[in-house]
């Protein structure tokens, strides 16, 4: 979001807004790769490559003589030879291989390494290639679990490396350098396979002496200074980006590199029908009226892409945070459609080449492998997986006590109600509004009545004005970003004003930071108090593509060029360190974070969404694909903006939009200061009751939704997944990113995303049954291919597919704290064999006390030919979980539903339930199907419990049960 930084504007921007809210984005505010020198010179160079063929030899060889191999790691010297053959620079590579099957290649330059380069203008940055996106977007540096066992074979002209969990081979060509990874003997990843490697060696600028004339050489147009709409970006070390192609033979679907508005499976960007002509970019910006279907940078950047072909997933991860452009060609010479190799070619502006190659081979593996990496994400304390309310602005603690009030009114439940930036005292974080806030405590007191949190915005931007001691600590400390000459804090426009930056790089103003948000420093704040991190990208109004410059300097004199991408995780990072700490050691809980600009890692710590969209049809479509690949890249708990944030929603759109966020992990609605307004009680009957059973079906699905979350935190599988990862074997189904499976529940969902719609076309990738979720009658679908589904506006088309178990709860509350203790429904969808199983994880929800082992971990199983279901423990420690279990002895599971049952189990009346030597006996009641409808039965009140081992037996009383 941008406007610029003077009264008037804000007006008339203002009344732009409100006149016409569909305006689109300003091309001209952001770069095309022609625009962007070192994109522009690495693409000449793949083209020129290309125009080459066979003549074309890479210039980068292995120097054989110094390959060193040990406990894992080959270490070589890589030279780069100019047309003369006339060697111009050394580059000290390393390739590291693990026994999970992934391997790292490294690439740096002596060079620079060693600092032996002169800066222009007298710059005091780092002379060395940036060298730390590691230590932020690893878990640890040496997370790596070397296969110190691994093998290395010479052969004619390279090495072979053998090692991994499986058949995982490596083959590094020396000349030119190329880098193979292969699976089972078949070539899945390759490194300047095309020969696009390009590592910009350092060199001096020539200046000509007067009457010299320039030699003809190569092009030398965008080495230096480079001016892009008004600003000069002075690159005091030249040209220094990094290149490499990266092909993935007879993989023909990529996802992933969020985050751009476009597709799951990603396009082509070399032109042609259908196709970009513009890499798809990595550069964190505030993108205002962000336009869908575009490669266009938008907040955040995963540099982590996957590849898929049938029944084979990899992935590769390439691991810099200066601006990367990605090209993604697909070479159907060697295969159409899905079997097509895809070729990409990632450039990057500078630091080191580091790139690791992940094998899968399902992505369920591969899934792993990256988190193995980048970590998990967090455990979301339960309260923030309900509905959230938010706009620009809740103008009062009266206003947020009337919203609360009025949602409790209309029986709409809600968790979190949420403070946008007009709350501060003239938008000075950590103080609020004297005269619309005066209480922030009682009001938060009031939302805790219920259970309620309330979350409250805090930018990195820092009102530069005199008597705010936050700004005259942080500068006085020097604890903010510096312009280009290293002296002075930056200083731009943002919300406040003129405004300085945080520099979350330096351990200082980290440790300041979290000072911060003491309970002592930031008065009116209570331990329900979650923050959102917003304009981190960072969001200079003023700057060049609305951010800072690339030759400010952060901590250490790494140049902001460097370190772009990370700016924002380093302050929800250091936001989420905050929240936990301020309760004191041992007190900790669940800390609540939403950031809008991200990096490989940031899952560890926070949930994003995907920023300023628009209340159009377009971008309700544009969010699942949006939040699937959030789920690729390792970052599942995401959403957009429920209504749109610019504009105003009309009726079915805002219905149709509350049936689609009932699916985001991240749920929330939100506004812009200029919309009108549309908390769910305003909007008119139908729709307002239609909204509510969206909401209400969000939170019956609630342990569904945690077991999910549960699984992301151990596995770092999505919570909303591709079709691919349960039909891996179907490309058909690659490319559908309007429907997807919510975690293992066997939910196959399709939220309507077109105006007027009144069916949907719901595809099936295998024969297994499925039923209609939420047909009182369980409407049966089968058969692998496109199937109609009605879907008039109060109906959300979701299947259940046989073989799944879902756990819900079925009473309304109006928090997700206020269902504690309440009882639970277990659907059971059996499948073509009449099997069915299914799995939950419960815990307190807030405390850490779930890593003592403090949780119920269990799978239910139902074989009909066994005439019997049964709970089964799968705890996985570190205690035995027995003192949680007998702590939540009372849940039970007070229904259960069977889908599917055989004619014969329509005779059995009753069933019989065994807890260790107790047994009792429950109805059931039976209906039998018709045509396309399934038999199904109904067994009232079994009294399960949830945290212990039982079983039930169809058409036995007790008596005939026995014992466990
Ligand atoms: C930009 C954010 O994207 C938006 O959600 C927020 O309302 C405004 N900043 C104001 O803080």
């Amino acid at each position: 979001m941008r406007l610029a930084p003077t009264v008037l504007s804000i007006a008339l921007s203002t009344v732009l807004l409100l006149t016409s809210p569909t305006t689109a984005v300003k091309h001209d505010n952001f770069k095309t790769c022609d625009q962007s020198g070192f994109c522009k010179r690495n693409r000449a160079y793949a083209d020129a490559v290309n125009a080459a063929e066979s003549s074309w030899s890479s210039p980068y060889a292995v120097d054989e003589s110094s390959i060193n191999f040990q406990d894992g790691v080959l270490t070589a010297n890589v030279w780069k030879a100019l047309p003369g053959d006339e060697y111009v620079a050394r580059l000290p590579l390393k390739i590291s291989v693990a026994t999970d099957g992934v391997a790292r290649v490294q690439i740096d330059e002596e060079r620079r390494q060693k600092g032996d380069v002169t800066l222009r203008h007298d710059s005091k940055a780092r002379k060395e290639r940036y060298n730390e996106a590691g230590e932020w977007a690893l878990v640890a540096n040496d997370v790596m679990k070397l296969h110190k066992d691994a093998k290395m074979v010479k052969l004619k002209g390279g090495v072979r490396l053998e090692y991994g969990f499986s058949d995982t081979q490596l083959l590094v060509q020396h000349k030119p350098f190329k880098v193979t990874l292969l699976r089972a003997g078949d070539p899945v990843v390759v490194l300047n396979g095309k020969g696009f490697m390009n590592v910009e060696h350092w060199r001096e600028k020539k200046e000509l002496a007067e009457g010299e004339e320039k030699k003809e050489e190569e092009d030398e147009s965008t080495w230096w200074d480079e001016t892009f709409g008004g600003n000069t970006d002075s690159k005091p070390r030249g040209p220094e980006a990094v290149a490499m192609d990266i092909t993935f033979p007879g993989h023909g679907i990529v996802y992933g590199i969020p985050e751009h508005a476009s597709s799951l499976s990603l396009k082509e960007t070399r032109g042609g029908e259908g196709n970009y002509k513009d890499p798809y970019r990595l550069y964190n910006a505030d993108v205002f009226e962000y336009e869908v279907d575009s490669p266009m940078t938008l907040y955040g950047a995963i540099p982590f892409m996957q590849a898929l072909k049938k029944h084979s997933t990899v992935g590769v991860f390439w691991l810099n945070a200066a601006e990367t452009w990605i090209d993604i060609v697909k070479n159907r010479k060697t295969g159409d459609g899905a079997k097509a190799d895809t070729e990409t070619h990632w450039i990057s502006e500078s630091g080191v080449l580091d790139v690791f190659l992940l094998p899968g081979p399902s992505a369920n593996f591969l899934h792993q492998q990256y988190g193995a990496l980048t970590g998990w994400t967090a455990l979301p304390a339960e309260f923030s997986l309900g509905y959230h309310q938010c706009r620009w602005n809740y103008i009062s603690s009266d206003d947020v006590k009337e919203v609360d009030r009025m949602m409790d009114k209309f029986d709409i439940p809600y968790d979190v109600i949420w403070l946008d930036i007009e709350y501060t005292d003239d938008k000075k974080y950590f103080t609020w509004d004297p005269l619309t806030f005066k209480d922030p405590v009682g009001m938060q007191n009031q939302l805790d009545a219920r259970k309620r949190k309330l979350v409250a915005i805090i930018d990195p931007h820092i009102k530069n004005v005199a008597g705010y001691n936050i700004s005259s600590q942080m500068n006085d400390k020097g604890l903010a970003v510096k312009d280009k000459h290293g002296e002075k804090s930056y200083e731009g426009w943002c919300w406040p004003g003129s405004s300085n930056w945080i520099d979350c790089f330096s351990p200082e103003a980290r440790k300041w930071w979290k000072t911060l948000f003491t309970f002592k420093n930031f008065p009116g704040s209570t331990e329900n108090l979650h923050i959102w991190n917003d304009m981190n990208e960072p969001s200079v109004f003023n700057g060049p593509e609305t951010t800072m410059p690339k030759d400010n300097l952060h901590h250490d004199n790494w140049e902001h060029r460097d370190v772009h991408n990370l700016n924002g995780m380093t302050l929800h990072n250091a936001t989420y360190e905050a929240l936990l700490e301020r309760s004191g050691p041992g007190n900790e809980r669940r800390a609540f974070v939403l950031t809008r600009s991200f990096f490989a890692g940031s899952q560890r710590t926070t949930a994003m969404w995907t920023g300023d969209n628009l209340a159009d049809w377009s971008h309700l479509a544009a969010a699942f694909p949006m939040i699937l690949n959030q789920g690729i890249a390792g970052m599942p708990f995401a959403g957009a903006d429920v209504g749109g944030f610019f504009g105003n929603p009309g009726k079915e759109l805002i219905t149709r939009w509350y049936q689609s966020g009932a699916f985001y992990p991240f749920f929330r609605a939100h506004a812009h200061i200029d919309a009108k307004r549309r908390e769910p009680y305003l909007i008119d009957e139908p729709y307002r009751s239609i909204i509510r059973s969206a909401i209400r079906l969000r939170y019956s699905l609630l342990p569904m939704w945690y077991t999910a979350f549960h699984r992301a935190s151990v596995e770092g599988t999505p919570i909303i997944r591709p079709l691919s990862m349960q039909w891996p074997g179907d490309e058909d189904s690659f490319e559908i990113d309007d429907q997807f499976f919510l975690g293992d529940s066997g939910l196959l969902v399709k939220p309507v995303v077109t105006e007027g719609a009144t069916d949907v076309k719901m595809y099936l990738g295998d024969d297994e049954v499925y039923y209609d979720y939420l047909d009182p009658e369980y409407a049966v679908f089968r058969g692998k291919g496109w199937h109609k589904m009605e879907a008039p506006l109060e109906k959300t088309p979701i299947l259940v597919r046989g073989g799944h178990m879902v756990l819900r709860r079925d009473r309304h509350r109006r928090s997700t704290g206020l269902m504690k203790h309440d009882p639970y429904t277990l659907v059971v969808a059996l499948n073509t064999e009449g099997v069915a199983g299914g799995v939950v994880y419960i815990d307190d929800g807030e405390t850490f006390d779930n890593k003592k082992g403090d949780y119920i971990y269990r799978a239910f199983t139902l074989k009909t030919v066994e005439g019997e279901m049964k709970s089964v423990n799968i705890h996985t420690g570190p205690n035995d979980g027995a003192a949680y279990a007998e702590k939540t002895k009372d849940l039970r599971i007070e229904k259960v539903i069977v889908l599917g049952v055989p004619d014969a189990w329509l005779e059995k009346k009753v069933v019989s339930v065994a807890v260790g030597a107790e047994t009792w006996t429950a109805e059931v009641s039976a209906t039998k199907g018709g045509k396309g409808k399934p038999n199904f039965v109904v067994i009232r009140d079994p009294k399960l419990p949830v945290s212990k081992d039982w079983n039930l037996r169809f058409g036995e009383t007790s008596e005939s049960h026995g014992e466990l």
